[in-house]
C-alpha cells in the first residue's frame, strides 16, 4: 500500500504533484490543523506530515503517529513543533533553510524602508484626499545611508540583511550568541556588541532574526525598549514571542521609541489590540518569505526530505534534517 502524507494546507501546486507521484496525499483546508487535537486525531493514519508553522506538533500528536516517520515543516523555524518528543518517538524532523534568506531578508529592508520613510502613513494621508499643496515639513522621516543597523540574531537572515543595508550605507552592530567568522565580520565591517542592552542604545534600527527559544521569549521587553533612542525604530520579522508586544505597544503609543515594522506576533493570527492601534507601526500578516520562489522552495525542500524518509535513504544525505 502506497504511504501517505498529509500536508496541512494548500501550496505551490507543484510540490503536491511531486509527492502525489509517489504517495497518497491529503491537504487540509485553510486553518484547520491550527488545532492541535484534530491533528492528534488525523495524524494516526500517516507516514508524513508536512506541517505550517501555525500548526501545533505538540508531544500529543507526535505520539499519536503511530505510523509516523518524518515531520517537515514548511519554514526554516520550527517552534511549532517539540523536537524532544520527535527524538523520543524517533520521528525525523526537517525545516527548509536557506531557500528564504532572500526572500526574508529583502522583506525586513522593505519594512525599514516603509517605517522610517512613513510610507503607509503618507499613502493614508494621500488617499485622504489631504494632500492639497507640498509641504516642505510634510512626512519627513530618517535616512538609511549613515544610520546604524543593529542586528539581533547574526544567522542568515541576519546577514542577508546586514548585506543590503550595508549596501544602502549602513553601519552594522550586531548581537549573537556568539561571535560572526571574521571574515564576515570584515566584509560587513561589523562591530560585535556582548549584549543586547549595548546593541539597542546605539542603533537607529534595531532588526530581529534569532529563533524562538527559552532564552529569546520576550527579549525585546520593557528594560530594553527603555534604552533605545526615541527614534529607534524595531523590526521584527522572526517570531513574535520574542518582543514583550504589551511593553511594545506601550513604548509606541508613548513615543518613546520612533516606529516599528512587524511581521510576526505573538499570538498569529490575533493581534495585540493596542498594536492594532499603535502610531508609527507597520503591521504585516506574516509574509516575509512569501514570494512565488521561495514558497516554491520551501515546499520542495520539505518535500525532498519527506521523500528521502519514506524512501530509507540514509539520514546523513538529506540535508534539511
Ligand atoms: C519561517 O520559515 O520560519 C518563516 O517565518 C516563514 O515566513
Amino acid at each position: 500500500m502506497a504511504k501517505s502524507v498529509l500536508i496541512t494546507e494548500p501550496i505551490i501546486p507543484s510540490v503536491i504533484e511531486k509527492l502525489e507521484k509517489r504517495y497518497q496525499v491529503d491537504v487540509g483546508e485553510p486553518g484547520t490543523y491550527n488545532d492541535e487535537q484534530i491533528l492528534a486525531d488525523d495524524i494516526p493514519a500517516y507516514d508524513a506530515l508536512l506541517p505550517m508553522l501555525s500548526n501545533p506538533v505538540t508531544e500529543k500528536v507526535i505520539a499519536a503517529g503511530s505510523n509516523l516517520e518524518i515531520i517537515a515543516n514548511h519554514a526554516v523555524g520550527y517552534n511549532n513543533i517539540d523536537l524532544e518528543a520527535a527524538q523520543k518517538h524517533n520521528v525525523a524532523v526537517a525545516n527548509t533553510p536557506d531557500v528564504l534568506t532572500d526572500s526574508c531578508a529583502e522583506f525586513t529592508l522593505g519594512l525599514m524602508l516603509a517605517v522610517s520613510r512613513r510610507l503607509f502613513e503618507a499613502q493614508k494621508y494621500l488617499l485622504e484626499g489631504k494632500f492639497n499643496n507640498w509641504e516642505p515639513l510634510g512626512f519627513l522621516g530618517k535616512e538609511l545611508n549613515d544610520s546604524t543597523l543593529g542586528v539581533i540574531g547574526m544567522g542568515r537572515i541576519g546577514t542577508g540583511v546586514a548585506r543590503r543595508a550595508k549596501a544602502l550605507g549602513m553601519d552594522i552592530i550586531y548581537h549573537n550568541r556568539s561571535k560572526v567568522d571574521p571574515d564576515l565580520e570584515q566584509e560587513l565591517d561589523a562591530q560585535y556588541c556582548s549584549t543586547v542592552q549595548e546593541l539597542v542604545k546605539q542603533s537607529d534600527i534595531v532588526t530581529l532574526h534569532c529563533p524562538l527559544t527559552d532564552e529569546t521569549h520576550h527579549l525585546i521587553n520593557e528594560e530594553i525598549l527603555s534604552l533605545m533612542p526615541e527614534d529607534t525604530i524595531l523590526i521584527n520579522t522572526s517570531r513574535g514571542a520574542v518582543v514583550d508586544e504589551e511593553a511594545l505597544a506601550h513604548a509606541l503609543h508613548n513615543g518613546s521609541i520612533g516606529g516599528a515594522g512587524l511581521d510576526v506576533f505573538e499570538n498569529e493570527p490575533e493581534l495585540h489590540p493596542k498594536l492594532k492601534t499603535a502610531p508609527n507601526c507597520i503591521r504585516t500578516p506574516h509574509i516575509a518569505s512569501a514570494s512565488f520562489q521561495t514558497r516554491k522552495a520551501i515546499g520542495m525542500l520539505a518535500a525532498d526530505a519527506i521523500i528521502g524518509i519514506l524512501e530509507g535513504k540514509p539520514t546523513s544525505e538529506i540535508p534539511n534534517l
